[in-house]
């Protein structure tokens, strides 16, 4: 028998620790939560996103009456910066989440079918992307997505 650990490292930061850059990021997404559209969670999420030439697109969640229709606004933001620069590699993204009328103090994470997609960016460009994970009192920073998504299935394994 074998056994394999597999590590996360995530990398804490005060809002104030960090680059100016990673702030600007973070005020975009924070700022996309207030076009949510978010009736049935009342739970609203922005996401930024920014590529390799400097252009950051944002988006945020997107609810439906038939709920598996709605989507996350990661994958809002990532599917519009995709479509519009498909030969630009992603470099980074912030989450922010905000519920009840206040940010969340502690980061949210991206869901699994976000992971997959966040994913899929990153191997079709090979270039790793940072994730910055907003929450007032802590702002997890993570240097790729495989990092989020271990163990993954990846166009590779299609071969
Ligand atoms: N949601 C996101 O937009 N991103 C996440 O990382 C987690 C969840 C959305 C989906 C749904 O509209 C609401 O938050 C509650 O799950």
């Amino acid at each position: 028998m074998q056994q394999k650990t597999i590590e996360t490292k995530v990398t804490i930061y005060r809002f104030d620790e960090l680059d100016l850059e990673f702030q600007q990021l973070i005020n975009k997404a924070k700022d996309q939560i207030q076009k949510a559209y978010a009736p049935y969670s009342g739970f609203h999420v922005g996401a930024a996103v920014q590529l390799d030439n400097g252009e950051i697109f944002t988006g945020s969640n997107q609810e439906n009456s038939a709920y598996p229709s709605g989507l996350c606004a990661e994958r809002v933001a990532m599917f519009y910066a995709n479509s519009q620069y498909p030969d630009i590699a992603v470099k980074s993204i912030a989450i922010a989440a905000h519920t009840n009328g206040n940010f969340l103090k502690e980061p949210i994470t991206p869901c699994g079918s976000c992971r997959q997609v966040l994913l899929e960016t990153e191997m079709r460009f090979e270039k790793n992307i940072k994730i910055l994970l907003y929450g007032t009192e802590n702002i997890y920073m993570i240097e790729n997505v495989r990092q989020l998504l271990p163990l993954c299935f990846e166009k590779s394994s299609l071969q």
